[in-house]
């Protein structure tokens, strides 16, 4: 594979990540960064690349494959859509953007453009994710019934320093439930309708801190999930999938799901079912069974292994413009549904 030359736009928290997976790739010449805030150029220098503060002089100026988005979600569609025109593919942050119609242009923008476009929902290159996937869609577990979900954990009051994340759209469903969205879409199939309620009581700001909702998939398992950054808990996937070593391992699980001959628990990935006899059934003792390890790797690595794939046309996008849209979209259904107290179909926001 010829080396794939790459820049970082954003290096702020997710984008410290990507400049450090990039440099540690082989397939990529890490070629620049760049940073509206000037304390970027310290961050460059430490990786011995230029830095700029314009993104538009950088497409100018540099010769790329590809350019990372890590800023900050409502700037995506500008900077995609700069990147288009200037030829260069994407690997963009999730959310793809921060609106459905940005999505719908930036997607158009591309094609116009001719670029490949890789939705940094990362997890779905997360080697557990992908055997929950298999599992579930193998009928291991029978038919799926149904999945219960958490993402509940307890963000330092110093995350919110950052004004954006205190605003509507910065909060933790685009922020986080959208990747436990994403991982359901990947692992059950496509949701068919969401009924939300959202709360902000809890750090009285104008984003939402808690959130509480049902989902119905298009293969008639339910689901429901419970998202709250403002309480100590244990649950979330952050906490429990070893992904990100910031955060300690919690050591629970924080998706269940529940099929027709067994119920799986994630990430332990711990298969619950009844011997074959006698009768199954609650007067008899479930079997505990363990069934993969996870893989020491950093499932952004792994993106990024891909997005060169990508790039040199020797893989799809794992995660397409499209795919991006379609979590996006369910993700501003449970938004709207909380809105409108009703129930809502993603597909009605595609
Ligand atoms: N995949 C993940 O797990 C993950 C994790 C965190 C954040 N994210 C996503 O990544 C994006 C960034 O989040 P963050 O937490 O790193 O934010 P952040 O605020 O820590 O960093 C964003 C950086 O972008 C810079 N920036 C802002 N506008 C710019 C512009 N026009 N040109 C160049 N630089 C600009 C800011 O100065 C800042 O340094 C968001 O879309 C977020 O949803 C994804």
């Amino acid at each position: 594979m010829n080396l794939t030359r790459l820049a970082v736009i954003g290096t702020g928290l997710i984008g410290l990540r990507h400049l450090a997976a990039a440099q540690r790739n082989t397939n990529v010449t890490l070629v620049a960064a760049c940073d509206t805030n000037p304390a970027g150029a310290q961050i460059a220098a430490t990786y011995g690349i230029p830095f700029y503060q314009d993104y538009h002089r950088l497409l100018a100026v540099e010769d790329l494959d590809g350019v990372i988005i890590a800023t900050p979600t409502n700037t995506h569609a500008p900077i995609g859509g700069a990147c288009a025109q200037h030829g260069v593919h994407i690997l963009i942050e999730k959310p793809i953007t921060g609106t459905l119609e940005d999505a719908r242009r930036l997607l158009a923008a591309a094609e116009e453009g001719g670029i490949h476009t890789l939705v940094g929902h990362h997890r779905r290159h997360n080697y557990v994710v992908q055997q929950a996937r298999e599992l579930i869609q193998n009928g291991t577990i029978g038919d799926l019934i149904g999945v219960t979900a958490m993402f509940a954990l307890l963000k330092p009051l110093d995350y919110y320093n950052v004004t954006w994340r205190k605003k509507v759209g910065g909060g933790p469903i685009l922020t986080n439930l959208i990747h436990d969205i994403d991982n359901l879409r990947f692992i059950c199939g496509e949701i068919e309708t969401v009924y939300a309620a959202t709360s902000s009581k809890t750090r009285g700001f104008d984003v939402e801190d808690t959130a509480g909702l049902t989902l119905h998939f298009a293969n008639g398992a339910l689901g429901t999930v419970l998202v709250s950054d403002a309480t100590p808990s244990p649950w979330s996937y952050e906490l429990t999938s070893g992904e990100n070593p910031v955060y300690p391992l919690s050591g629970q699980d924080c998706y269940q799901f529940c099929g027709t001959k067994a119920s799986l628990a994630f990430p332990s990935m711990t298969l619950w079912r009844y011997p074959e006899q006698p009768m199954p059934g609650w007067y008899r003792p479930l079997e505990q069974v363990r069934r993969i390890d996870p893989k020491a790797e950093d499932p952004l690595d792994v993106q990024l292994t891909h997005f060169c794939e990508v790039i040199q046309d020797t893989a799809q996008p794992l995660i397409s413009g499209v795919e991006g849209l379609k979590t996006l979209a369910a993700t501003e259904a449970v938004l709207k549904s909380a809105q409108v107290q009703m129930p809502v179909s993603p597909a009605s926001l595609w």
